[in-house]
């Protein structure tokens, strides 16, 4: 059943904020207009505002409002406020043992923000993007989006693809298939930046099309990146292209595209507490699957929290299936002075060291056809510099295939 709800676009808060921003700065430059009104876009009218300890302000807009709807395609679109179905499987609902050697406890997390509030139902929560975090980017049109292509190529011969900008991974991969969606547990942890400019992610990457410039990408996982939201702390993120990082797609819902129907969860927002060396471990779920019925790719977080989904227009190779999932970490390296950075993956600590030490990725799993979750065949792994970051996979039975990935970067090794 999905319910069906109109949409009507408000154009009066806009008019406001754009006639304030006119009136209240006698001499404006240039730049800082066009900022004030890239904020006006994007920071939505909300019934209410809770502050989060870390800084951040999470809106409450009503669904209705979320920058989706500004995308021209979406003028009449129904909200589908549930998925038609929801894949199945062996490890489709945490089947955690708790207690046992190997497993972390089953802890759950959080977002730092709702300790001091919640946001009314038929509202979402949305990070407000503060006028420092526009400045920070090279400009107004690239504030949300990659500066570089940020998958990893596989074996690949062309060796500017191989070591993009600087951009290092260490993945486990599955590719010739069709799929469907892709599920993993992922260990949380706060790896160290050297750069601002500089970032560590951990993520899903659910790919399509042959990896030109119209690769089309939907990735969600935690990340940290100064850049983008001007602290060191540790955030769920999704990230979609439809032309390989170029004109298309943004993180977050900084760009029209994503439809959220979740009032719990805020993209971008901290995730917390996060896994301590010899300590605590957390990890989240995320699922990302195609709905069968009307082909829209939708994202859960954990058991609970069904987040929305990527309308299937988006995208072209993506609207019918992926051909690749890969699953990992990411950084970039900026080499000052001809060294590599510091800049940790995962934990900052090699797979080696395993449990509680190294950072995981656990029940890895495709969705198939026929909208099952199944152990992936033939799973490959990549990194460009092992001595940097490393991968290895494992399986048992109850972390079905895992891996444990990341590094410290620079050392001895990796100089
Ligand atoms: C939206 O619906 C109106 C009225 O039915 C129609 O005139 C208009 O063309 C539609 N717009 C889009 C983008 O589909
Ligand atoms: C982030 O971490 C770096 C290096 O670890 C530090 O130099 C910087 O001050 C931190 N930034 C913030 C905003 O805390
Ligand atoms: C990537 O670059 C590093 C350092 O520049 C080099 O050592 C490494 O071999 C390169 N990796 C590949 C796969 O070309």
């Amino acid at each position: 059943m999905k319910m069906g709800v109109s949409v009507k676009l408000v154009g009066f808060a806009f008019l406001v904020g754009f006639f304030f921003t006119v009136v209240h700065s006698a001499i404006p430059s240039r730049q800082k207009l066009q900022v004030r009104k890239h904020l006006n876009r994007l920071n939505k009218p909300s019934v209410k505002t809770i502050l989060s300890s870390d800084g951040d302000k999470i809106d409450c807009v009503p669904i209705h409002h979320q920058p989706a709807f500004d995308h021209p395609f979406l003028k009449n679109h129904t909200i589908q406020m549930r998925p038609n179905y929801h894949p199945e499987g062996l490890f489709g609902e945490s089947k955690v043992k708790v207690g046992s050697k190997q497993e972390p406890r089953s802890n759950p997390i959080t977002q730092l923000w709702h300790a001091n509030g919640k946001c009314p139902s038929g509202t979402i929560p949305i990070r407000r993007t503060k006028e420092e975090d526009v400045l920070r980017a090279s400009s107004v049109k690239r504030y949300g989006r990659k500066k570089h292509r940020s998958f990893a190529k596989p074996r690949s011969p062309d060796p500017d693809l191989v070591n993009q900008s600087g951009h290092q991974h260490a993945i486990a991969y599955v590719e010739g298939d069709k799929y469907y969606g892709a599920k993993a547990t992922i260990n949380v942890w706060e790896p160290r930046i050297q750069q601002p400019n500089e970032f560590s992610l951990s993520q899903i990457w659910i790919l399509g099309g042959s990896f030109g410039e119209d690769l089309n990408s939907i990735e969600a996982g935690w990340q940290v990146s100064p850049d983008l939201y001007g602290d060191n702390n540790t955030r769920l993120f999704t990230y979609w292209t439809s032309d390989a990082y170029q004109a298309t797609g943004c993180y977050n819902l900084l760009c029209s595209g994503f439809i959220q129907i979740n009032s719990e969860i805020a993209m971008g927002a901290s995730i917390s507490p996060v896994s301590g060396y010899r300590s605590s471990q957390y990890d989240i779920s995320i699922l990302v699957w195609k709905d069968p019925k009307e082909g829209n790719w939708w994202m859960q977080f954990g058991n609970d929290y069904v987040l929305g989904y990527w309308p299937s227009f988006l995208f072209s190779y993506l609207s019918e299936s992926a051909s690749m999932i890969e699953w990992g970490g990411e950084v970039v390296n900026s080499e000052v002075d001809g060294q590599h950075t510091s800049t940790q993956m995962g934990s900052g600590h090699f797979p080696e060291e395993g449990f509680g030490k190294a950072s995981y990725f656990r029940n890895i799993q495709v969705v198939d056809e026929s909208n099952n979750l199944k152990a992936p065949k033939d799973i490959g792994t990549f990194t460009e510099q092992s001595n940097c970051y490393d991968v290895q996979t494992g399986s048992n039975s109850d972390w079905g295939h895992f891996f444990y990935y990341g590094g410290p970067g620079r050392n001895g090794n990796c100089p």
